[in-house]
């Protein structure tokens, strides 16, 4: 397919890219881009070039499927159409609309000048990939728009309007009209005036506080706590140096090393994994693309409580009216007033308009009658998180709802096909489990039950990109994806302490990992009566599997955390500073003796090896069973709804970096603790992969 298309205004050939969606610089599209460019030059009835793309898109950057290993070698590669344009004996003008971003940019840095749609969005984001812009733009934007501004913009990867660049030489003009008629204007003056064009390579830094900028720079990162970045933003950073200590070919040829010895790093390939990982979600196997999608212009919400006024803040901030319904007066204006007082904060932060908080408030219809409910698309359910309380609800949405209406229940861990069960639609029943605070967080689990329909599934993704969430299917089981997985992880880590670790060597092991918060400070931080609660129910349905825990025996003391000033730390009054506690420690040995326990020594490395052992062996058991449908989707749930540290790339594709065999090999030496073989048998698909030598990700790759 032909990706450019050629037309000559008189004595101007304009060349229009158009590789949909973003035009990215992949290969058929440089290829055609090269040839466009060779025949204007060859054609003497042509005067000067302008090389655009579409309304939507200059272009989005580097085709990034494209990046196995180093840069992309195959001819013409982006660098050599640059070098073609920069190096041009006829006029080259660049016409920016849409965004113009990484590769896109530095293309456009290739012309002899620029002309950008005042809303053209501009940038170098390649760092939030953990890599830089290695096609010459840490070396050519700095001479068009100055040091401090270019590091900024690099390092930071920053996506600005074109109109906030033009007191800058970046562009010729920026203008709020016809980019191409204003790019041929342009390029016939440039042509009038004849050679030399002025190359960007050619401008010379002058920038008298060069050294005091880098050196402000250098600080600010050296203090930078993004680990997944870090490295690229040093690099990023060297390389915009090179612009000031080298001559202009040295910093390119700098810059390439830089890169490359990007693209191998571990926090690059960790960053543009999820990038892929956020992508393949939305692919359900068996789910046909022209599956219809039903319209949702109402949503109604059950329980305004801590999750329900969430989920009615997400949708009313997508301009979706909400009819929000609970059990009392009480609690229904409780829940309403700290809608309205979150929004107000939000104001006051200026980060949304006094008329806005207006206007998502008068979406907003409270009431205490399910039967306002029967004109909703949509209905969400987010009261207690008890089997009878919500299948009474759905019992009466089933009453009351119009056919069509699709019941979703945000439960976080009962059976969403129990809750199907109890209605006349099961195939309009599924999960919706937001996560806390539900306006903020963006991970969506759509739990799938046994007969939820292809159409309910897809309008559900369909909305959750209305509303700004990113959705990952699951299926139905004891606490979905994430919640399963982060209660091995959490147990883990209980049991490190049971063995002989103190709480704060737990914590710090796993936040020198990565976590900005260890599992028992998370738990002061949740509150520990909220484990022991599910502990007791469980302990009466099934006593004979029910063993001591020590977060019991804290909670037993009145320790439940933060809220009540000690729980596995204790915390000075209106301070949320986790002290280590010798009352804490009394207890913990105490239990230890109690169950004939002599404390070891644990190292740092074991407690990551177990805790996140623990989630890995517990992801590949959800694997197995079709729970997620694929390795990268449950690193999609644990970055986005557990912060697990993305300079790992996620709990699955970190089994896969420190592979597979060692993550078995640990599974089996726990295993063959006294006590331990159930807890930590390996997930057989692990065995299974490690007797084929092969990773998750080919196994991913295999099932696609
Ligand atoms: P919450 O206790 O803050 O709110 C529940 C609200 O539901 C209360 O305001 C209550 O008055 C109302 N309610 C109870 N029965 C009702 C009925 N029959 N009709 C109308 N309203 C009724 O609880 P929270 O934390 O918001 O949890 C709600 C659900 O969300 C639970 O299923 C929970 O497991 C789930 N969830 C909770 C998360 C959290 O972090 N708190 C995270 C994800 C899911």
């Amino acid at each position: 397919m032909q990706t450019v298309h050629y037309e000559t205004r008189d004595d101007v050939a304009v060349i229009h890219m158009n590789r949909p969606p973003v035009n990215s610089l992949g290969h058929p599209l440089r290829k055609d881009l090269h040839e466009a460019i060779a025949r204007a030059l060859a054609d003497a009835s042509v005067k000067a070039l302008v090389v655009t793309g579409t309304d939507k898109a200059f272009s989005g950057g580097a085709d990034i499927s494209e990046f196995g290993g180093p840069l992309p070698s195959t001819e013409p590669r982006l660098a050599s159409v640059i070098e073609q344009m920069e190096s041009a004996d006829k006029p080259i003008v660049a016409a920016i609309s849409g965004i113009c971003l990484g590769g896109g940019l530095e293309l456009a840095l290739g012309a002899h000048e620029r002309v950008a749609h005042v809303q053209a969005r501009i940038g170098l984001p390649e760092v939030k990939l953990g890599i830089l812009p290695g096609g010459g733009g840490t070396q050519r934007l700095p001479r068009l728009v100055g040091l401090k501004r270019a590091l900024t913009m690099i390092t930071e990867g920053l996506i600005v309007r074109a109109s906030t660049l033009s007191d800058t030489r970046l562009f010729a003009q920026v203008v709020d009209e016809d980019i191409v008629s204003a790019a041929i204007q342009t390029a016939r003056e440039l042509a009038a005036k004849g050679a030399p064009y002025r190359r960007v390579r050619d401008i010379d830094m002058d920038e008298p506080n060069a050294q005091a900028i880098l050196d402000e720079c250098r600080q600010k990162l050296a203090g930078s706590k993004d680990k997944a970045m870090q490295l690229a933003q040093q690099n990023c950073l060297e390389s915009v140096a090179g612009t000031v200590n080298l001559p202009f070919s040295k910093g390119l040829e700098q810059e390439r090393a830089l890169i490359n010895m990007l693209m191998e790093s571990s926090q690059s390939k960790a960053l543009r994994h999820i990038f892929f990982a956020e992508r393949a979600v939305t692919k359900i196997p068996g789910v046909a693309a022209d599956t219809p999608i039903r319209d949702i212009s109402r949503v109604g919400v059950i329980g305004a409580g801590t999750m329900g006024g969430g989920i009615a803040m997400s949708m009313l901030n997508a301009g979706i009216p909400v009819t929000l319904v609970e059990a009392t007066q009480q609690a229904l204006d409780r829940g309403v007033a700290i809608i309205e007082r979150n929004y107000e904060n939000t104001a006051s932060k200026g980060r949304i308009t006094a008329e806005d908080v207006q206007k998502r408030m008068a979406l907003l219809t409270p009431s205490l009658a399910y039967e306002d409910l029967s004109d909703a698309d949509l209905v969400i359910e987010a009261v207690f998180e008890d089997m009878d309380v919500k299948k009474s609800v759905f019992g009466k949405l089933d009453a009351i709802c119009k056919s069509g209406a699709i019941l979703a229940s945000n439960t976080s861990y009962l059976n969403i096909d129990e809750l199907a069960a109890t209605t006349s639609r099961p195939g309009d029943v599924l999960g919706l489990h937001f996560f806390s605070p539900a306006n903020v967080m963006k991970l969506l689990e759509i739990v799938r039950g046994d007969k939820t329909s292809n159409e309910v599934l897809t309008t559900c993704m369909s909305l959750a990109r209305r509303i700004g969430k990113i959705a990952v299917v699951a299926g139905v089981c004891d606490g979905f994806i994430g919640n399963r997985m982060v209660a091995r992880y959490t147990a883990a880590a209980h049991g490190l302490v049971v063995q002989g670790a103190a709480p704060q060597q737990v914590d710090q092991a796993l936040e020198a990992y990565g976590f900005s918060m260890g599992p028992l400070r998370m738990g002061d931080l949740a509150g520990l009566d909220i484990g022991y609660a599910t502990r007791k129910r469980y302990k009466a349905s099934a006593p004979d599997q029910w063993y001591p825990h020590i977060a019991d025996d804290l909670v037993e003391q009145g320790r439940l955390g933060q809220k009540s000033g000690s729980g596995w730390y204790r915390y000075e009054p209106g301070n949320r500073q986790a002290i280590p506690d010798p009352q804490a420690e009394e207890i913990i040995r105490q239990f230890r003796q109690r169950l004939g326990v002599s404390p070891r020594v644990v190292t740092d490395e074991e407690v990551v090896a177990r805790c996140v052992g623990a989630l890995i062996n517990e992801g590949a058991r959800i694997l197995e069973e079709g729970i997620a449908l694929r390795p990268s989707d449950i690193d999609v749930v644990y970055l986005n709804g557990y912060a697990f540290p993305r300079q790992h790339g996620g709990p699955m594709f970190y089994a896969d970096q420190i592979g597979l065999d060692k993550v078995l090999a640990d599974l089996q030496r726990f295993c063959s603790e006294p006590g331990a073989k159930s807890w930590w048998q390996p997930a057989s698909l692990i065995v299974s992969l490690v007797n084929e030598s092969k990773s998750l990700s080919q196994w991913q790759k295999e099932r696609a």
